[in-house]
């Protein structure tokens, strides 16, 4: 098979942990008998370093008629305290989602059993949980216009803005990824309150008779954010409106033990991009300390829903399982005195998938 992919590896640790996952990609397609075809290019700060702009029209193009984006992280501290800052690393990331119509960021929940003393959380509660958190990636508050500050400067506004197919196909992919697991589905709003939220709650409850097998409920927010640390057992498939998924999803991370080993994929109507969740740790830049298995994982979810090839992703997945329960890990979730670095890390996947 073609695979025709864009790498951003971005800013920070972005372009450590990319190299990673690109040996491996690279060593997967030649094992798989795929022909594999890779472009880089610029986005984040380092795209503004070079460019000015954190999303060149270049980089776009290459995305567009990629078909599938590996992306690593974006973002550099040297742009967050300057609220006056006229252009901004986030600003690349927000204009590729919304100009790649990237509208549903799907980020699972990933529990290694060797990691559970790393959680915060209890380990009976999080034994068997498994859920995806759905995130609406192109709308809502991100996105909304008017958007702004009154003329003296003194008000200051955003808008949360939602029209019925944006939350339809959203949730077409929700009620669909709960056929094909547990067949729940968990939508969170706040509907109390907000007009959105409740035409959110209106769409589900007009599509709920179309999906027969699967169980719809609602809950608020703030409920949400307290029962997936009370009970993360009782969640499915998760799909909420761009901030609160936001928010959740970095709540949810917690439970695994690390945001260092989770994936992402965001499912557009022009190409597919796949990231690790965990941003460009710019304090570990260029030490070969981060943990590169969350691009990894991201690597096997694009074989996996980009590709449809999944022996492809199984074999990264088992060889980072492998990695992590002997123990073959960065610092991170090390319990050794001796934590691995990223490129070893790297060897040690790669030469497990090499030998299997
Ligand atoms: C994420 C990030 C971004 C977001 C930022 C960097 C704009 O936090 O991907 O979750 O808020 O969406
Ligand atoms: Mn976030």
């Amino acid at each position: 098979m073609k695979l025709n992919i864009a790498v951003l590896p971005g800013d920070g640790i972005g372009p450590e942990i990319i190299e990673q996952a690109m040996r491996v990609v690279k060593l997967v397609s030649a094992k798989f008998n795929h022909e594999l075809s890779y472009e880089y290019a610029l986005v984040g700060a380092s795209a503004i370093d070079k460019t000015g702009n954190p999303y060149p029209e270049e980089t776009h193009q290459l995305c567009l008629k990629s078909d599938a984006v590996l992306f690593g992280a974006i973002g550099d501290p040297k742009y967050d305290n300057d609220p006056k800052a006229k252009v901004r690393p986030e600003q690349g990331l927000l204009e590729m989602r919304k100009r790649l119509g990237l509208f549903a960021n799907i980020r699972p929940l990933v529990t290694f059993p060797s990691l559970i003393d790393k959680s915060p959380l209890k380990r009976e509660l999080i034994e068997g949980a498994d859920f995806v958190c759905l995130r609406e990636l192109t709308g809502g508050l991100y996105f909304g216009k008017p958007q702004g500050r009154s003329e003296d400067g003194k008000t200051a506004y955003d808008t949360c803005v939602y029209s019925t197919y944006e939350i339809e196909r959203i949730l077409k992919l929700g009620f669909e990824m709960a056929r094909s697991r547990r067949k729940k589905l968990t939508l969170v709003d706040k509907a109390n309150v907000l007009a959105s939220s409740r035409l959110w709650r209106e769409t589900a409850q007009a599509m709920a008779p179309s999906y027969p097998d699967i169980q719809l409920e609602y809950m608020f927010v703030d409920n949400a954010a307290m029962q997936i640390i009370q009970w993360p057992k009782h969640f499915d498939v998760i799909v909420t409106e761009n901030l609160f998924g936001d928010i959740l999803s970095d709540e949810s991370s917690v439970i695994s033990g690390s945001l260092g080993v989770l994936p992402s994929a965001s499912v557009g109507l022009e190409t597919s991009l796949f990231e690790p969740i965990h941003g460009s740790y710019p304090q570990a830049a260029g030490k070969n300390i981060a943990n590169p298995v969350a691009a990894l994982l991201s690597a096997a979810m694009m074989f996996e829903n980009a590709f449809n090839l999944v022996e492809e992703a199984k074999i990264i997945r088992l060889a980072v399982e492998k990695s992590i329960e002997l123990g073959f890990v960065c610092e991170d979730i090390s319990k050794q005195k001796k934590a691995y670095s990223t490129s070893e890390v790297g060897d040690w996947v790669c030469d497990f998938i090499a030998k299997s």
